[in-house]
């Protein structure tokens, strides 16, 4: 099949601003996005850059938008995205600085994933066996501890536009993970953190984290579970 990828290309620190670039080319009916860019690379550019390593969505190194939806460029078949012309578009994520073409500095998703305490910090009498967690505790997890941190989400979420410094969806999916581990100890300072001006309460509830979300997971429902476990704390004082 013949496709014409329309790609926004731009250097940091070059005087040339953000501009698009099409490469046309002739592809199997099965290639990804990801197959499309290293043929460019491979072939008509070797200049354009992108992030990718499993190309098997595991690593979350290869989310992109495509035609204005985050996503992962390894999982996305070029032909379910390209219009009756053959056209696609390709564009960095959001809201994090361009370092070349598709390749964003990452800090500003890290920074945020950080600052839940994204670990578990063990009381200090460790069993001399393993550390273990209930089946019941990781079924409450919800499939949180799956996100592959790709930073699709963050991407596509409309709150960061107004509040810069909004936690965001991944990052307060990993709070509800690691305030349902009985391991940790700093469940507390955690919620606290998520309760802050820039945490919970700032989702409106839009979903497109969900819809971004290439593991198939529900950051919505874990922002909602812990406002729940935020407000349970404050009336019933930790025992929720
Ligand atoms: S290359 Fe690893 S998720 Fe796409």
């Amino acid at each position: 099949m013949q496709l014409t990828l329309r790609i926004l290309r731009f250097t940091q620190g070059d005087a040339q601003p953000p501009h698009y670039q099409d490469f046309t080319l002739e592809m199997p009916p099965s290639a990804t996005v990801l197959d499309c860019l290293e043929e460019i690379k491979g072939h008509q550019d070797g200049s354009l850059t992108f992030r990718r390593s499993c190309r098997s969505a595991i690593c979350g190194s290869c989310a992109v938008r495509i035609n204005g939806r985050s996503g992962l460029a390894c999982k996305t078949q070029a032909r379910d995205v390209m219009d009756s012309r053959g056209r696609l578009t390709l564009e960095p994520l959001r809201y994090q600085p361009v370092i070349k073409d598709l390749v964003v500095d990452q800090s500003p998703y890290w920074q945020r994933y950080h600052a839940i305490i994204p670990w578990v910090t063990p009381k200090a009498d460790l069993p001399e066996r393993e550390n273990r967690i209930s089946p019941h505790e990781v079924e409450r997890m919800g499939t949180a501890e799956t996100c592959i941190n790709c930073g699709a989400c963050l991407s596509s979420c409309p709150i960061v536009l107004t509040d810069p410094d909004y936690l965001g969806p991944s990052a307060l999916a990993a709070a509800w993970r690691f305030c349902n581990d009985s391991r940790d100890t700093r469940r507390a300072e955690r919620l606290k953190i998520v309760d802050s001006a820039n945490g919970v309460w700032r989702c409106h509830t839009v979903f497109n984290c969900i819809e971004a979300c290439p593991k198939g997971l529900n950051p919505t429902w874990a922002i909602t579970q812990l406002r729940n476990l935020i407000m349970r704390e404050k009336l019933f004082g930790g025992h929720s």
